[in-house]
Protein backbone atom coordinates (compact mmCIF):
# COMPACT_ATOMS: atom_id res chain seq x y z
CA UNK A 1 0.00 0.00 0.00
CA UNK A 2 1.42 3.17 -0.80
CA UNK A 3 -0.82 6.23 -0.42
CA UNK A 4 0.54 9.73 -0.90
CA UNK A 5 0.89 11.50 2.39
CA UNK A 6 -0.46 15.11 2.13
CA UNK A 7 1.17 17.58 4.13
CA UNK A 8 -0.25 20.70 5.12
CA UNK A 9 1.52 22.83 7.63
CA UNK A 10 0.98 25.22 10.09
CA UNK A 11 1.38 29.44 10.04
CA UNK A 12 1.22 29.38 14.12
CA UNK A 13 3.74 27.30 15.41
CA UNK A 14 3.41 27.01 19.23
CA UNK A 15 6.47 27.64 21.15
CA UNK A 16 8.94 24.92 22.19
CA UNK A 17 9.18 23.76 25.90
CA UNK A 18 12.44 25.63 27.49
CA UNK A 19 12.71 23.35 30.33
CA UNK A 20 13.47 19.85 29.42
CA UNK A 21 13.73 18.83 32.81
CA UNK A 22 10.41 19.26 33.37
CA UNK A 23 8.41 17.76 30.61
CA UNK A 24 6.90 14.69 32.30
CA UNK A 25 4.72 12.38 30.27
CA UNK A 26 1.86 13.37 27.38
CA UNK A 27 1.03 16.84 28.56
CA UNK A 28 1.96 18.34 25.30
CA UNK A 29 1.43 18.08 21.89
CA UNK A 30 3.62 19.37 18.43
CA UNK A 31 2.08 20.94 15.58
CA UNK A 32 0.76 18.86 13.28
CA UNK A 33 -0.78 15.18 13.47
CA UNK A 34 -1.09 12.45 10.93
CA UNK A 35 -4.74 11.06 9.93
CA UNK A 36 -5.43 8.64 7.15
CA UNK A 37 -9.42 7.59 7.17
CA UNK A 38 -11.05 3.94 6.14
CA UNK A 39 -14.65 3.53 4.91
CA UNK A 40 -15.75 0.04 4.11
CA UNK A 41 -15.83 -0.75 0.53
CA UNK A 42 -13.07 2.29 -0.48
CA UNK A 43 -10.45 1.63 1.82
CA UNK A 44 -7.89 3.61 3.87
CA UNK A 45 -7.49 7.33 1.69
CA UNK A 46 -6.87 10.62 2.82
CA UNK A 47 -3.49 10.58 4.13
CA UNK A 48 -2.53 13.67 5.10
CA UNK A 49 -0.18 15.69 8.16
CA UNK A 50 -1.93 19.09 9.09
CA UNK A 51 -1.95 21.25 11.87
CA UNK A 52 -2.40 19.35 15.61
CA UNK A 53 -5.96 20.56 16.66
CA UNK A 54 -9.10 19.12 17.70
CA UNK A 55 -11.64 16.13 15.78
CA UNK A 56 -15.02 16.44 14.83
CA UNK A 57 -16.70 13.23 14.93
CA UNK A 58 -20.56 12.56 15.25
CA UNK A 59 -21.50 12.17 18.78
CA UNK A 60 -22.81 8.65 17.68
CA UNK A 61 -19.36 7.32 16.96
CA UNK A 62 -18.93 3.99 18.06
CA UNK A 63 -15.92 4.56 19.58
CA UNK A 64 -17.82 7.06 21.97
CA UNK A 65 -20.47 4.20 23.14
CA UNK A 66 -18.89 0.96 22.65
CA UNK A 67 -15.05 1.81 22.88
CA UNK A 68 -13.91 0.69 19.74
CA UNK A 69 -10.26 2.24 19.73
CA UNK A 70 -6.94 0.56 19.62
CA UNK A 71 -3.46 2.63 19.77
CA UNK A 72 0.29 2.66 20.34
CA UNK A 73 2.97 4.11 22.00
CA UNK A 74 6.65 4.33 20.59
CA UNK A 75 9.34 6.88 20.89
CA UNK A 76 12.01 9.00 18.63
CA UNK A 77 15.14 9.97 20.66
CA UNK A 78 17.50 12.63 19.62
CA UNK A 79 21.21 10.94 19.00
CA UNK A 80 24.38 12.78 20.16
CA UNK A 81 25.59 13.86 17.06
CA UNK A 82 22.22 15.38 16.58
CA UNK A 83 20.55 12.75 14.45
CA UNK A 84 17.27 11.04 15.05
CA UNK A 85 16.51 7.53 15.54
CA UNK A 86 12.85 5.48 15.87
CA UNK A 87 12.99 2.02 18.40
CA UNK A 88 11.47 -0.97 16.47
CA UNK A 89 8.54 1.22 14.68
CA UNK A 90 7.23 -2.37 12.99
CA UNK A 91 6.83 -4.20 16.17
CA UNK A 92 4.46 -1.37 17.34
CA UNK A 93 3.01 -1.52 13.52
CA UNK A 94 2.28 -5.23 13.69
CA UNK A 95 1.03 -5.21 16.90
CA UNK A 96 -1.22 -2.16 16.20
CA UNK A 97 -2.64 -4.27 13.47
CA UNK A 98 -2.99 -7.79 16.06
CA UNK A 99 -5.23 -5.30 18.19
CA UNK A 100 -7.24 -4.32 14.92
CA UNK A 101 -7.79 -8.02 14.30
CA UNK A 102 -8.86 -8.44 18.08
CA UNK A 103 -11.23 -5.40 17.93
CA UNK A 104 -12.87 -6.01 14.28
CA UNK A 105 -10.98 -2.94 13.18
CA UNK A 106 -9.42 -2.78 9.43
CA UNK A 107 -5.74 -3.21 9.47
CA UNK A 108 -3.10 -0.72 8.20
CA UNK A 109 0.06 -1.96 5.83
CA UNK A 110 2.53 -2.14 8.78
CA UNK A 111 5.11 -0.29 6.21
CA UNK A 112 2.81 2.64 5.69
CA UNK A 113 2.66 2.94 9.40
CA UNK A 114 5.90 3.13 9.73
CA UNK A 115 6.10 5.95 6.52
CA UNK A 116 3.73 7.66 8.64
CA UNK A 117 5.46 7.59 11.52
CA UNK A 118 8.57 8.48 9.99
CA UNK A 119 7.14 11.51 7.91
CA UNK A 120 6.16 13.17 10.91
CA UNK A 121 8.64 12.68 13.18
CA UNK A 122 10.79 14.45 10.21
CA UNK A 123 8.55 17.08 9.91
CA UNK A 124 8.45 17.83 13.65
CA UNK A 125 12.21 16.83 14.03
CA UNK A 126 12.59 20.45 16.29
CA UNK A 127 10.22 19.12 19.08
CA UNK A 128 12.45 15.76 19.52
CA UNK A 129 14.11 17.06 22.90
CA UNK A 130 17.79 16.72 23.32
CA UNK A 131 18.63 16.27 26.92
CA UNK A 132 19.09 12.73 28.62
CA UNK A 133 15.78 10.44 29.60
CA UNK A 134 14.04 12.52 27.10
CA UNK A 135 12.09 11.92 23.83
CA UNK A 136 9.36 12.25 21.46
CA UNK A 137 6.76 10.15 22.22
CA UNK A 138 4.70 8.63 19.40
CA UNK A 139 0.82 7.88 19.72
CA UNK A 140 -0.54 6.18 16.63
CA UNK A 141 -4.72 5.41 17.39
CA UNK A 142 -7.38 4.00 15.57
CA UNK A 143 -10.79 4.66 16.33
CA UNK A 144 -14.32 3.55 15.25
CA UNK A 145 -16.25 6.75 13.53
CA UNK A 146 -19.17 6.88 11.35
CA UNK A 147 -22.95 7.49 13.00
CA UNK A 148 -24.34 3.92 14.19
CA UNK A 149 -25.69 2.90 17.47
CA UNK A 150 -26.10 -0.83 16.88
CA UNK A 151 -23.08 -3.27 17.99
CA UNK A 152 -21.47 -3.95 15.74
CA UNK A 153 -18.00 -3.44 13.52
CA UNK A 154 -18.18 0.25 12.45
CA UNK A 155 -17.83 0.57 8.58
CA UNK A 156 -15.61 3.58 9.41
CA UNK A 157 -12.33 4.56 10.81
CA UNK A 158 -9.89 7.14 11.57
CA UNK A 159 -6.12 6.31 12.40
CA UNK A 160 -4.08 9.71 13.28
CA UNK A 161 -0.36 9.86 15.17
CA UNK A 162 0.13 12.67 17.65
CA UNK A 163 3.50 13.01 19.26
CA UNK A 164 4.73 14.69 22.44
CA UNK A 165 7.88 15.48 23.90
CA UNK A 166 8.40 13.15 27.18
CA UNK A 167 10.47 13.02 30.13
CA UNK A 168 9.77 10.42 32.80
CA UNK A 169 6.75 8.68 33.09
CA UNK A 170 6.80 8.62 36.82
CA UNK A 171 6.66 12.10 38.65
CA UNK A 172 9.65 10.69 40.88
CA UNK A 173 11.87 9.68 37.57
CA UNK A 174 13.69 6.90 38.35
CA UNK A 175 12.96 6.55 42.00
CA UNK A 176 11.57 3.18 42.59
CA UNK A 177 7.48 2.81 42.45
CA UNK A 178 5.70 1.43 45.17
CA UNK A 179 3.07 -1.33 43.99
CA UNK A 180 -0.10 -3.00 45.04
CA UNK A 181 -0.71 -6.34 44.23
CA UNK A 182 -4.44 -5.95 43.80
CA UNK A 183 -6.77 -9.17 44.83
CA UNK A 184 -9.91 -7.78 44.12
CA UNK A 185 -10.62 -6.48 40.76
CA UNK A 186 -8.66 -7.86 38.01
CA UNK A 187 -8.10 -6.66 34.84
CA UNK A 188 -7.93 -9.07 31.96
CA UNK A 189 -8.94 -12.39 31.74
CA UNK A 190 -8.13 -15.34 29.10
CA UNK A 191 -10.23 -15.33 26.05
CA UNK A 192 -10.39 -11.63 26.97
CA UNK A 193 -8.99 -7.97 25.13
CA UNK A 194 -5.91 -7.99 27.57
CA UNK A 195 -3.26 -8.80 24.92
CA UNK A 196 -4.70 -5.74 23.10
CA UNK A 197 -3.63 -2.23 23.31
CA UNK A 198 -7.27 -1.01 23.82
CA UNK A 199 -8.81 2.33 25.79
CA UNK A 200 -11.26 -0.27 27.41
CA UNK A 201 -8.08 -2.12 29.56
CA UNK A 202 -7.21 1.13 30.71
CA UNK A 203 -10.37 2.66 31.79
CA UNK A 204 -11.03 -0.81 33.49
CA UNK A 205 -8.15 -0.47 35.48
CA UNK A 206 -8.41 3.10 37.05
CA UNK A 207 -10.68 2.42 39.78
CA UNK A 208 -7.83 0.14 41.40
CA UNK A 209 -5.36 2.59 40.18
CA UNK A 210 -7.10 5.18 42.00
CA UNK A 211 -7.74 4.03 45.55
CA UNK A 212 -4.34 2.53 45.49
CA UNK A 213 -2.84 5.84 45.11
CA UNK A 214 -5.14 6.92 47.81
CA UNK A 215 -3.10 4.53 50.01
CA UNK A 216 0.22 5.86 49.05
CA UNK A 217 1.20 3.50 46.17
CA UNK A 218 2.32 4.44 42.29
CA UNK A 219 0.83 1.41 40.45
CA UNK A 220 -1.17 -1.73 40.69
CA UNK A 221 0.40 -5.20 40.11
CA UNK A 222 -3.08 -6.92 38.40
CA UNK A 223 -3.20 -11.10 38.99
CA UNK A 224 -4.50 -13.54 36.81
CA UNK A 225 -8.33 -13.40 36.50
CA UNK A 226 -9.16 -16.93 37.15
CA UNK A 227 -7.26 -17.74 40.25
CA UNK A 228 -6.31 -14.43 41.67
CA UNK A 229 -3.23 -15.89 42.49
CA UNK A 230 -0.47 -15.68 39.28
CA UNK A 231 1.30 -12.19 38.58
CA UNK A 232 0.53 -10.54 35.34
CA UNK A 233 1.31 -7.10 34.76
CA UNK A 234 1.53 -3.55 36.04
CA UNK A 235 -0.89 -0.66 34.40
CA UNK A 236 1.53 1.00 31.99
CA UNK A 237 4.44 -2.46 32.26
CA UNK A 238 5.31 -5.69 32.09
CA UNK A 239 6.95 -6.52 35.20
CA UNK A 240 10.02 -8.65 35.27
CA UNK A 241 11.40 -10.28 38.62
CA UNK A 242 15.44 -11.28 39.51
CA UNK A 243 14.91 -14.95 41.18
CA UNK A 244 17.66 -17.04 42.10
CA UNK A 245 20.02 -14.54 39.82
CA UNK A 246 17.72 -15.09 36.99
CA UNK A 247 15.35 -13.13 34.91
CA UNK A 248 11.78 -14.32 35.50
CA UNK A 249 8.77 -13.02 33.83
CA UNK A 250 4.96 -13.66 33.38
CA UNK A 251 4.29 -15.40 29.99
CA UNK A 252 2.50 -13.17 27.26
CA UNK A 253 -0.80 -15.68 27.42
CA UNK A 254 -3.37 -13.97 25.70
CA UNK A 255 -4.40 -11.40 28.82
CA UNK A 256 -1.45 -9.35 29.01
CA UNK A 257 0.31 -6.95 26.43
CA UNK A 258 2.81 -8.46 24.62
CA UNK A 259 5.49 -5.39 25.62
CA UNK A 260 8.06 -4.74 23.06
CA UNK A 261 10.46 -3.32 25.61
CA UNK A 262 9.87 -6.74 27.72
CA UNK A 263 10.87 -8.72 24.71
CA UNK A 264 13.53 -6.47 24.37
CA UNK A 265 14.77 -7.01 27.39
CA UNK A 266 14.37 -10.43 27.47
CA UNK A 267 16.57 -11.02 24.68
CA UNK A 268 19.24 -8.12 26.45
CA UNK A 269 19.12 -10.26 29.22
CA UNK A 270 19.97 -13.51 27.58
CA UNK A 271 22.76 -12.01 25.47
CA UNK A 272 24.43 -10.87 29.04
CA UNK A 273 24.48 -14.35 30.27
CA UNK A 274 21.29 -14.00 32.41
CA UNK A 275 18.80 -16.68 32.46
CA UNK A 276 15.37 -15.88 31.55
CA UNK A 277 12.27 -17.71 32.60
CA UNK A 278 8.63 -17.12 31.48
CA UNK A 279 6.39 -18.72 33.36
CA UNK A 280 3.62 -18.20 35.63
CA UNK A 281 4.41 -17.03 39.13
CA UNK A 282 2.00 -16.77 41.92
CA UNK A 283 2.52 -14.10 44.47
CA UNK A 284 3.04 -16.57 47.15
CA UNK A 285 6.14 -17.35 45.59
CA UNK A 286 7.14 -13.93 45.64
CA UNK A 287 7.04 -13.78 49.31
CA UNK A 288 8.72 -16.83 49.88
CA UNK A 289 11.67 -15.97 47.85
CA UNK A 290 12.31 -12.36 49.34
CA UNK A 291 11.53 -14.17 52.58
CA UNK A 292 14.58 -16.32 51.81
CA UNK A 293 16.37 -13.63 50.23
CA UNK A 294 16.62 -14.69 46.78
CA UNK A 295 14.13 -12.43 44.99
CA UNK A 296 16.79 -9.12 45.31
CA UNK A 297 15.22 -6.95 42.52
CA UNK A 298 11.98 -6.24 40.48
CA UNK A 299 11.15 -3.95 37.76
CA UNK A 300 8.88 -3.08 34.98
CA UNK A 301 9.26 -2.71 31.29
CA UNK A 302 7.38 -0.35 29.37
CA UNK A 303 8.14 2.21 26.32
CA UNK A 304 6.47 5.42 28.25
CA UNK A 305 8.15 4.20 31.65
CA UNK A 306 11.24 2.44 30.51
CA UNK A 307 12.89 0.29 33.18
CA UNK A 308 11.03 1.26 36.20
CA UNK A 309 12.30 -0.12 39.65
CA UNK A 310 10.31 -1.55 41.87
CA UNK A 311 10.96 -0.23 45.52
CA UNK A 312 8.21 -1.81 47.50
CA UNK A 313 5.37 -4.44 46.80
CA UNK A 314 2.11 -4.92 49.21
CA UNK A 315 0.05 -7.77 49.32
CA UNK A 316 -2.93 -8.14 52.19
CA UNK A 317 -1.14 -5.89 53.97
CA UNK A 318 2.66 -7.76 53.67
CA UNK A 319 5.05 -5.47 52.73
CA UNK A 320 8.42 -6.61 50.70
CA UNK A 321 11.13 -4.08 50.61
CA UNK A 322 13.49 -4.53 47.14
CA UNK A 323 16.94 -3.52 46.31
CA UNK A 324 17.09 -0.98 49.71
CA UNK A 325 14.67 1.64 47.57
CA UNK A 326 17.96 1.78 44.96
CA UNK A 327 17.99 0.50 41.48
CA UNK A 328 19.70 -2.76 41.31
CA UNK A 329 22.11 -3.83 39.77
CA UNK A 330 20.38 -6.12 36.71
CA UNK A 331 17.77 -3.52 36.33
CA UNK A 332 20.76 -0.48 35.64
CA UNK A 333 22.92 -2.89 33.58
CA UNK A 334 19.79 -3.51 31.34
CA UNK A 335 18.78 -0.36 31.43
CA UNK A 336 22.08 1.21 30.23
CA UNK A 337 22.42 -1.60 27.71
CA UNK A 338 18.44 -0.82 26.05
CA UNK A 339 18.84 2.94 26.55
CA UNK A 340 22.14 3.32 25.30
CA UNK A 341 21.21 1.34 22.08
CA UNK A 342 18.04 3.23 21.94
CA UNK A 343 19.72 7.00 22.04
CA UNK A 344 22.52 5.28 19.96
CA UNK A 345 25.37 5.73 22.29
CA UNK A 346 25.88 1.95 21.83
CA UNK A 347 25.86 -0.32 19.10
CA UNK A 348 22.73 -1.78 17.80
CA UNK A 349 23.48 -5.37 16.62
CA UNK A 350 20.27 -6.38 16.45
CA UNK A 351 18.60 -3.67 14.12
CA UNK A 352 16.23 -2.51 16.21
CA UNK A 353 16.78 1.14 15.22
CA UNK A 354 15.45 2.71 12.29
CA UNK A 355 18.15 5.91 11.88
CA UNK A 356 15.86 8.95 10.09
CA UNK A 357 17.55 12.14 8.85
N1 LIG B 1 1.56 -3.41 29.59
C1 LIG B 1 0.67 -2.41 29.42
C2 LIG B 1 -0.69 -2.59 29.96
C3 LIG B 1 1.05 -1.25 28.71
O1 LIG B 1 0.19 -0.26 28.53
C4 LIG B 1 2.36 -1.16 28.22
C5 LIG B 1 2.77 0.03 27.47
O2 LIG B 1 2.74 0.07 26.28
C6 LIG B 1 3.25 -2.23 28.43
C7 LIG B 1 2.81 -3.33 29.11
C8 LIG B 1 4.63 -2.20 27.87
O3 LIG B 1 4.62 -2.36 26.48
P1 LIG B 1 5.75 -1.75 25.56
O4 LIG B 1 7.04 -2.20 26.12
O5 LIG B 1 5.49 -2.30 24.21
O6 LIG B 1 5.60 -0.28 25.64
C1 LIG C 1 3.37 3.12 26.56
O1 LIG C 1 4.30 2.82 27.31
O2 LIG C 1 3.55 3.47 25.39
C2 LIG C 1 2.00 3.08 27.01
O3 LIG C 1 1.15 2.99 26.18
C3 LIG C 1 1.71 3.25 28.40
C4 LIG C 1 0.62 4.20 28.59
C5 LIG C 1 -0.70 3.66 28.71
C6 LIG C 1 0.94 5.48 29.19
Amino acid sequence: MDLEIQILKTNTPKAKPSDEGSLGFGKLFTDHMFLVEYDEGRGWHDARIQPYGSLAIDPASPVLHYSQEIFEGLKAYRRNDGGLQMFRPWENANRMNRSAERMCMPQLDADFQVKAMRTLVELEQDWVPHREGTSLYLRPTMIATGAELGVHPAKSYLYYIICSPAGSYYKNGMAPVKIHIEDHYVRAVKGGTGAAKTGGNYSASLKAAFDAEKKGFDQVLWLDGRENKYVEEVGAMNMVFVMDGKLVTAPTGGSILPGITRKSVLQLAGDMGIAVEERPIAVEELFRAHEEGRLTEAFGTGTAAVISPVGLMEYHGKVMELSGGKIGPVAQSIYDTLVGIQRGDRPDPYGWIMKLS
